[in-house]
């Protein structure tokens, strides 16, 4: 058997994560706060951190809350506003924690198709006039994961003028967005209306994941509220990786990293993209400009599962598209290209086209 190929998982591979960098801000959090790092901290993350994310987004410290990771954030804020039977929209297709997180609260998940630019608003639009009212709409606004498109500057406008009509939060699940290779970066929702607009993103994609260390900005009273749920959750998140994270990016580590994880993630695409159109032409996608992931559309009546069975025959793995899906996306699948090296995307591939083969 050969060795396995993973483009199921979006993390990073090891010789892009800043082992080294890392070891150092740790030793540096010890040395320079060894009270802050090794006390329960308080619950609203480490205080240092917690002003350098406001800095650095330019927001008040009081619309900041530091998690355990971004996952721990979107947690903290459905725990707060999603009540079971409340209706909760997602793109589709979504993350698929997201949905598994909202379904897991009883939430009436409302589906709307996610196009080339993002959410489709109009149907959105559809959706709200014929009387529904949800409390929250979860958008992954860049390299969205898992079809790696982009919702475009005119989507974010109008997306945040039907949150505004119809009052419900947006929740702009955005750890990718500093992961962009090509084309024009665009201004965060959150940044066009803090009012209705909550912000979550993480250092798992920017550093690593290891350190579980994310945020989320948001209304000052919305997060004070939540404050009080993470102090009732575990007192304070983890003070050592946050006093690590902290000293990671005012030494400027963290640009340093971005941009070693942005250069190997466009040449990653880039020869996934080219060994797609070489070695499986059948397969639909568009390149994406940034982050993690590529959606991949096979013809109508293909069966992905099928082919999920043949690949992993040959040691090859990706996440079938019927995942992130509340129905359809049989002939969808999504490959992460983060964790692959350039020489295991093209025998990934070479692997997987020999899989389709064997299917006709
Ligand atoms: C859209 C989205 N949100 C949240 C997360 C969770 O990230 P974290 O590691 O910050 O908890 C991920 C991770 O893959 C993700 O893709």
């Amino acid at each position: 058997m050969p060795s396995e190929i993973s483009f199921a998982r979006g993390v990073p591979s090891l010789d892009i994560v800043d082992v080294e960098g890392l070891r150092d801000a740790a030793v540096r959090a010890f040395a320079n706060d060894p009270a802050g790092v090794t006390a329960y901290g308080t619950s609203i993350g480490y205080p240092p951190l917690r002003a350098w994310i406001a800095e650095r987004h330019g927001v008040e410290p009081e619309r900041v809350l530091v998690t355990n990771g971004s996952l721990q954030a979107d947690a903290f804020l459905f725990d707060h506003l999603v009540r079971a039977g409340d209706e909760v929209v997602v793109e589709s297709p979504t993350y698929d924690r997201t949905l598994l997180s909202l379904r897991n609260r009883g939430a009436h998940v409302r589906a709307v198709e996610l196009e080339l630019d993002g959410i489709d608003t109009s149907a959105l639009g559809r959706l709200l006039a014929e009387g529904a009212k949800p409390t929250l709409a979860h958008v992954i606004p860049n390299f969205q994961n898992p079809a790696g498109y982009t919702l475009s500057a005119d989507k974010r406008k109008q997306l945040v003028a039907l949150a505004r009509e119809h009052e419900f939060i947006v929740l702009e699940d955005d750890p990718y967005g500093e992961l962009r290779f090509s084309g024009e970066p665009m201004p965060t929702m959150v940044s066009i209306d803090p009012d209705h607009v909550v912000y979550a993103s993480s250092f798992t994609k920017t550093v690593c994941p290891g350190v579980r260390v994310g945020y989320l900005i948001g209304p000052k009273d919305l997060i004070a509220a939540i404050v009080k749920l993470a102090t009732n959750t575990y007192i304070s998140p983890n003070m050592v990786s946050e006093g690590l994270v902290y000293e990671f990016c005012i030494a400027g580590a963290l640009e340093h990293s971005i941009e070693v994880v942005r250069t190997a993630l466009a040449e990653r695409a880039r020869t996934l993209t080219d060994a797609l159109r070489s070695e499986l032409p059948e397969a639909k996608f568009v390149a994406p400009e940034g982050g993690y992931f590529l959606w991949v559309t096979l013809p109508e009546g293909a069966n992905v599962a099928a082919l999920a069975e043949a690949a992993a025959q040959r040691s090859v793995i990706f996440v079938k598209g019927t995942d992130f899906m509340l129905d359809g996306g049989d002939n969808a699948l999504r490959l992460a290209y983060s964790g692959v090296t350039v020489a295991e995307i093209r025998e990934g591939v070479a692997r997987l086209a020999d899989a389709w083969r064997s299917l006709s």
